[in-house]
Formats: C-alpha cells, sequence, structure tokens
C-alpha cells in the first residue's frame, strides 16, 4: 500500500489538487464511481471529471478502466524506487547519508541509447568540475537533446540528493512548476508557499542552496514566445526568463540542465565557455553510433549507411524516420532507397519546422528562402548583395545571429591565406522543406 504522505507528495508535483487526489485515494481503494460520489458528495460526472484529469496530468495514455490499472502500476513502481532508493544499502547512500529523490515526470525510457561518450564527458565536467549552475543543451527538433539529459541525469544521479525531471511540452505557468518542485524539496515538510513570483524563485534558490539539486527543464523552446525579432516570452511564461536570469547569477550547489531547440535570451546574455552558464550545441550522433540505430532497424547495404546518415545529418529521429520507410517499402535496403534521389521529411518533422518557421522575422524568413535555392555555401557578403533590396545590413547581421539561435543554420569557417570567413547553408531536411514551403502559393503557406 501506498503511504500517503507519498502520495501526496507525488499529486502536488504532478499538479494534481486536493479534490482530485480524494478522489484517486478513493479509486485506487477500488470504490466504484456511484460510491465514490457518495462518499464525496458530488455527483458521478464530477468523480469522471476529476478522475479523468488526474489522467490526463500523470500522463496515461487510452481508454476506459485500463486508465486506473495504468495509473496504480505507475504510482506503486515510483513508491517502490522511492523506498528502494531510501533503503538501499549502496555505499554512495552510505557514505553521503542522504535520501535521494527523484521525479521524472515525462522522461523517456532511453536503455536504446548510443554514443555521445564526449558530450557526456563534457558536461560531466562541467556540472562537477566546473559547478556550472546552468547547463544548455541546444539543438534542433530530433537531434538528441531530451535523450540526452535523461542520459546525463540517469549517469549522474547518485551524485545528487534530488533529481528532478520536468517536461514543459504542456507549457506548465512558471509558478506551477516552482511549486512542484519546491513540494519535493521541503518533503516532508509542509511550507506555505508564496504567491509572489520572485518570492518563489527566492524560495526556490534557498533549497537549491541547502541542497545539491539537479533540475532538468526539458523542451524550454515552448515556453519561448519570439514571433517578434527579438525573444520575449509569453506574458503568463515570463517568469521563465526570470528564473534563468537568477539561477544563473546567484550562488548556489545545484545545477539547472534544460533543453531547447531555441536559445533563450537569458542564456545568451549570461554564458561564457568558462562561466557557470553554458550551452552544449548538440550536434548529430557520429557514423559510428548512427550506424547502431540503422543496424537496430535491421537495415542492409552497408556500404550506403554512410551516405544516408551524412544526409540526415545523424539526426537520430530522422534516422530512425527513414529508416522505418526504407524497411516498409524497400525491403530494408539503403541501397534501392538511395536509387530514388528523394528525401523522407515525416510529418514530425514538418510539424516541428512549420512551428519553428513561423516564429522567424521576415528578413529571416527571406535569408532562409535565399539559402533553400542556392547549392553552395554563402557568406554575409554575398547574402547583402542578394537581399539589399529586401533587408538592411544590420537586420541582415541580426536575423543571422538569431537563426543560429534557432539552430536553423549550418555554419563553416572557411579559411583563405590572411581572413577567415563564416558560411552559410541548410542542411538538406530544411531546405527541402524551404523549397516545399515555397512552391505553395504564397498567401496561405508562408506564413505572411
Ligand atoms: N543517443 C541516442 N541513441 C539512440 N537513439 C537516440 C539517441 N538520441 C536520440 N535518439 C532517438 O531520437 C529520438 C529523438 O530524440 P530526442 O532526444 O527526443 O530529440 P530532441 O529532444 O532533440 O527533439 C528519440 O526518441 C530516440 O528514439
Ligand atoms: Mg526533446
Amino acid at each position: 500500500m501506498i503511504n500517503q504522505d507519498f502520495l501526496q507528495t507525488l499529486a502536488t508535483a504532478n499538479g494534481v489538487s486536493n479534490l482530485e487526489l480524494d478522489v484517486l485515494v478513493l479509486a485506487m481503494n477500488g470504490d466504484s464511481t456511484t460510491a465514490i460520489a457518495q462518499k464525496l458528495k458530488i455527483s458521478e460526472d464530477a468523480v469522471r471529471k476529476r478522475l479523468s484529469e488526474v489522467y490526463r496530468k500523470f500522463k496515461i495514455p487510452g481508454n476506459g478502466p485500463v486508465k486506473l490499472t495504468k495509473l496504480q502500476q505507475l504510482l506503486v513502481s515510483q513508491y517502490q524506487q522511492y523506498l528502494a532508493q531510501n533503503s538501499s544499502d549502496s555505499p554512495s547512500s552510505r557514505q553521503q547519508d542522504i535520501n535521494p529523490y527523484q521525479i521524472w515526470s515525462g522522461a523517456p525510457d532511453v536503455s536504446d541509447f548510443y554514443g555521445r561518450t564526449e558530450e557526456l564527458a563534457t558536461l560531466d565536467q562541467w556540472i562537477f568540475s566546473d559547478r556550472c549552475r546552468i547547463v544548455a543543451l541546444l539543438g534542433m527538433g530530433g537531434i538528441g537533446k531530451t535523450y540526452l539529459s535523461v542520459k546525463l541525469a540517469k549517469q549522474i544521479q547518485e551524485q545528487f540528493e534530488y533529481i528532478i525531471w520536468q517536461s514543459l511540452h504542456h507549457s506548465p505557468s512558471i509558478k506551477d512548476v516552482l511549486a512542484n518542485v519546491i513540494t519535493v524539496l521541503s518533503y516532508p515538510q509542509k511550507i506555505d508557499l508564496p504567491e509572489a513570483l520572485d518570492q518563489r524563485v527566492s524560495l526556490l534558490i534557498n533549497y537549491l542552496r541547502e541542497h545539491h539539486c539537479l533540475l532538468v527543464l526539458d523542451a524550454v523552446e515552448i515556453v519561448l514566445d519570439s514571433s517578434a525579432a527579438f525573444w520575449r516570452y509569453n506574458n503568463e511564461l515570463e517568469g521563465y526568463g526570470i528564473l534563468l536570469r537568477r539561477l544563473g547569477e546567484e550562488q548556489h550547489q545545484s545545477c539547472l540542465l534544460m533543453t531547447s531547440i531555441e536559445k533563450p535570451r537569458e542564456i545568451a546574455l549570461l554564458e561564457s565557455s568558462t562561466g557557470f552558464v553554458r550551452s552544449l550545441e548538440v550536434k548529430g550522433l557520429k557514423p559510428e553510433a548512427a550506424k547502431q540505430i540503422l543496424q537496430s532497424k535491421g537495415l542492409t547495404g552497408e556500404q550506403q549507411w554512410s551516405e544516408l546518415i551524412q544526409t540526415y545529418r545523424g539526426n537520430p529521429l530522422a534516422l530512425k524516420i527513414v529508416a522505418t520507410t526504407i524497411q516498409d517499402v524497400f525491403s530494408s535496403n539503403v541501397n534501392e532507397f538511395l536509387k530514388y534521389e528523394f528525401l523522407v521529411v515525416s510529418d514530425m518533422f514538418r510539424e516541428i519546422l512549420d512551428w519553428q518557421f513561423k516564429r522567424l522575422s521576415n528578413p529571416e524568413k527571406e535569408i532562409m528562402y535565399y539559402l533553400a535555392k542556392e547549392n553552395n555555401l554563402v557568406s554575409v557578403q554575398n547574402l547583402q548583395q542578394a537581399l539589399q533590396q529586401l533587408i538592411t545590413t544590420s537586420e541582415l547581421v541580426m536575423a543571422l545571429e538569431s537563426l543560429g539561435w534557432r539552430s536553423l543554420l549550418e555554419k563553416v569557417q572557411s579559411h583563405n591565406e590572411d581572413t577567415s570567413e563564416t558560411l552559410f547553408s541548410l542542411q538538406p531536411v530544411v531546405k527541402n522543406y524551404v523549397n516545399k514551403l515555397m512552391a505553395l502559393p504564397r498567401k496561405e503557406n508562408r506564413h505572411e
């Protein structure tokens, strides 16, 4: 049986209200909807509504009564994990005499993780040797930021008192996130949460000073509002900027690890290669690791794998998707697939790119349209000449910088005799997307 205090903490950490918790407790005891309605003196409809909220908050998929079973399994397994950690005889917990407490809401299972040894070593060093207060993992959709954050957190979990892994996919309000985190960190104490955002952040920072915590915020791009030329937050979500700034500037012994497609303004302002705030640009998998993905999909035609991997820039999500197409349509043979010169840009990618494209300013869009048509690498000067009727030089430079922050550009340094300049291009999947966009009637689809 699950301890009530534990259930309460877990419920709060997942944003479940007390009213919803009352229904959950009775449902877990096996009471029917009718019985619950009678006991709590509410309608059966209200019971169903509260339960469905609970399922939603715990991210239980599916339909019907199976959901309750699934939720029960989830709660029991989290409780067992908690008990195991707290009674663990492992040397590290004895030695440090701590109660590692962990929340992994929405974290994927990373048992099929390949490669990334260098990134993991760098991140380990930043977090432990260099005591970074914020580490941002940045890169395009599907490149493996979320996976890397979970793998890293699992790998270093023993060295923290608390690990709280929180996805922002459902754009929770900053106040709710802070409330959840503080509830976990203050457990089993019951504290009065201050209403004001600044005070909540201060309270959190107090806990982060007292304890060694790893806080992971996944998919931070969701709470960034950059439809304007420069980064702003949605009103509702503005507090995330305050949180990032204060966690980066103030002293504490914890670390915020975050993932995002776009670089938040606060990170751009605070980061330096030797400071307490750093960002790692997550690139595609190295060929060896990418090959393991293709191998796990049972593909053949190994001589051509490198070409396939290069086309998709080692993006693991893109490779998994294209591998499935090759399995289904080309008898798993990469050679057969490559005979047809086309790119697989799945709906999943199109959605990510649609989302990204809608956020671009006009100068950014013009640059993307131009780069999509070009087959060569392009210099700032080329761009300036080509686009001078459309955008000013300062708009061009600002837009190039922000496109970089949005993980949309490929850059290479060219070294001539005594000069070095940056050349820009788009990777094939992005190029293909933009060209298709341009081929569509302007009004409907070019987000103008
Ligand atoms: N290191 C890796 N090894 C194997 N598969 C990976 C790895 N990184 C990512 N993937 C695969 O790619 C998918 C996308 O990765 P994810 O971390 O969700 O990308 P992002 O967060 O950057 O959008 C994952 O669901 C997983 O299947
Ligand atoms: Mg992700």
